[in-house]
């Protein structure tokens, strides 16, 4: 869906690769773990320590990684769109190989992982199908997918977009779609995914103590986070 229909702010969007391409200077001083590491942290099912290797899709910065890596992972591969997050996830020596392709067409090997990662890069596609089919490629049998995003309601309910100010301290947009959680699961169910787990992130005193304007979205989901098995 467009997210054109909720959008309050206005901001003046940019694409992808221009937006983290001059949002990478900045991001991992914005970006809350909160957000998504947290959620990572109540999943149950994923085997982290275990896998022998890991797919980190739209790895960004590298900061899934870093929490892989912490969390036991052995053998992570990322893949980004946007050199310069790229690079910066680079610097980071978590990862085996790192990829400068889109997530539908990553270019890496078939059945070759137990896990896949996924996070908050979902409301930048337009269609969730071309991620999921590619994550079932790259497990093998029985191999989990974890997708981590911005909740549909909160990109609705708060009508605003995944943004960022620029070197000039103006707002920018990155072009945004909102999935509803029936989408991922037609997605994923077409892909050959089983969904094993989910949990989902609420604005609480620690992201207001964070965000002080945020009061108003008190108890409201803001992201969360579903691991899929591949049957
Ligand atoms: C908000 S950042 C998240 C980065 C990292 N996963 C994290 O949690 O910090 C979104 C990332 O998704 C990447 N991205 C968005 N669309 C993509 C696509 N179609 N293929 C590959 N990467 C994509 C962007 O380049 C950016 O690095």
């Amino acid at each position: 869906m467009d997210f054109s229909h909720f959008d309050e702010r206005r901001y003046p969007t940019s694409n992808v690769v221009a937006g983290y391409g001059e949002w990478s200077e900045s991001y991992e001083n914005t970006v809350l773990d909160l957000m998504d590491l947290a959620l990572l942290e109540r999943l149950e099912t994923p085997a982290w320590k275990q896998a022998g290797r890991i797919a980190d899709l739209a790895c960004g910065t590298g900061r899934v990684g870093v929490w892989l890596k912490g969390n036991g992972a052995r053998a992570i591969d990322g893949v980004d769109i946007t050199p310069e997050m790229l690079a910066l996830a680079r610097s980071k020596s978590v990862y085996d190989k790192l990829v400068n392709a889109d997530v539908a067409t990553t270019g890496l090997a078939s059945t070759e992982y137990d896990i896949a990662t996924m996070s908050l890069a979902d409301e930048h596609f337009r269609d969730l199908g071309p991620a999921y089919r590619e994550a079932a490629r790259l497990l093998g049998a029985g191999g989990a997918f974890v997708i981590v995003g911005y909740h549909c309601h909160f990109l609705m309910t708060a009508g605003m977009p995944t943004h960022f100010n620029n070197r000039h301290g103006e707002p920018v947009a990155v072009q945004t779609y909102v999935h509803l959680f029936s989408d991922h699961v037609a997605a994923a169910r077409k892909a050959g995914f089983q969904l094993l787990e989910m949990v989902e992130g609420l604005v609480n005193d620690d992201w207001i103590a964070a965000k002080p304007k945020w009061e108003r979205f008190r108890h409201h989901p803001v992201s969360f986070a579903m691991a899929w098995r591949k049957a």
